[in-house]
């Protein structure tokens, strides 16, 4: 009686040794036969109660060699098939193909900025930085900004408390690096800034902006051109040319606005220069004396240049981007196309 269940072990044995696995679904199929829900070893540990009592121990061993036949020969083959699966995939792998690398890239506005920073410091210029939250000194008082200036009024600046606001310029750094430094005085000032503007394709709350100062002996608007003209070149090509309107900011003296002759259209006119052949790119003009005493400088000795311009908006001339939010959404497919643009 007990010999008959003996066999049926013996035969499985010989089963599962003789059993070919050569692909996957083989090794599916073994799998299903001998170690799934269903598998034919299951139902002989129920026919130990039909064996003698002498045998039982015996046969039990037998069962558990025979499931660990099973699970051995279920490993060994399932390792032998991922061994040949991945050197099949080496060998038909095209080693000429382009690889498909999902790099990020800076962004456009970090781009420009660095672009800006760096045909600066060739002239000798540093940077500087300053806090976002300004008070009211650094923002508008120092800068000569009269009590009532529109600027001050909430619709125009996010203030925070009565003290607070955030920046609305980086202006604000300029009165900082003054207070605590000693003239010659050359630096720019990039970063962010804020405006209480409806946001729309033109206008948006938050934008950048490098600013830059040159305090010195002597300083003249003769350098403010020139200085001015350099980085228009370096930045916009060497045909460019530049011209300055008169204009108003209350921290300089005289005030200007620069332009510089449409890059797009070489002054033939086209809808960017709005058929003017001149875009207008920055202000800056020569630091009004009362801001060079606000800020402890001797303003009988010392003269200085400002000018500043938006990042966004020479973005969006340059590669003729027509709304500005664009600059504020991540959106990778706009993103994308600013790969190394520098
Ligand atoms: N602060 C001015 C602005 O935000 C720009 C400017 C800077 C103008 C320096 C003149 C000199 O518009």
């Amino acid at each position: 009686m007990s010999n008959k269940y003996f066999s049926t072990i013996d035969e499985i044995l010989n089963n599962i040794q003789n059993w070919q696995i050569t692909t996957a679904d083989d090794l599916e199929q073994f799998r299903i036969a001998y170690l799934g829900s269903k598998n034919e070893l299951k139902p002989l540990m129920s026919h130990i109660k039909d064996i003698a009592p002498e045998d039982r121990k015996a046969y039990g061993q037998k069962v558990n060699a025979l499931k660990q036949a099973a699970e051995e020969k279920f490993a060994l083959f399932k390792e032998k098939i991922a061994e040949g699966a991945a050197k099949k995939q080496a060998a038909e792998m095209d080693l000429s193909l382009p690889v498909d690398l999902k790099m990020g890239n800076a962004h456009p506005i970090s781009q420009m900025l660095e672009q800006v920073i760096g045909i600066f410091s060739r002239l000798g210029f540093v940077v500087a930085d300053g806090p976002e939250i300004e008070d009211d000194w650094h923002n508008f008082s120092a800068l000569n900004f009269p009590p009532d200036h529109p600027a001050r009024d909430m619709q125009d600046t996010y203030f925070l408390d009565k003290d607070y606001a955030l920046r609305t310029h980086t202006s604000s750094v300029q009165v900082r690096l003054m207070e605590s430094s000693r003239p010659p005085i050359r630096a720019i000032m990039p970063g962010r800034v804020y405006r209480n503007e409806t946001i729309s394709a033109r206008s948006h709350c938050q934008f950048h902006q490098v600013e830059g100062l040159y305090v010195a002996e002597n300083v003249s608007l003769a350098d403010l051109k020139q200085t001015l003209y350099y980085f228009a070149r370096e930045m916009y090509g060497e045909n460019t040319k530049i011209r300055f309107r008169p204009s108003y900011f209350p921290f300089t003296e005289i005030s200007a606005e620069m332009d510089i002759s449409c890059f797009v259209c070489n002054q033939k006119g086209c809808p960017v220069c709005k058929h003017s052949g001149w875009v207008e790119i920055l202000g800056c003009g020569m630091v009004d004396p009362n801001v060079l005493e606000n800020c402890g400088i001797d303003s009988r000795i010392y003269t200085g240049f400002a000018f500043g311009m938006g990042i966004e908006r020479a973005l969006m001339l340059k590669y003729r981007i027509d709304d500005i939010r664009l600059f504020f959404e991540n959106d990778i497919r706009f993103l994308q196309q600013f790969k190394a643009i520098v």
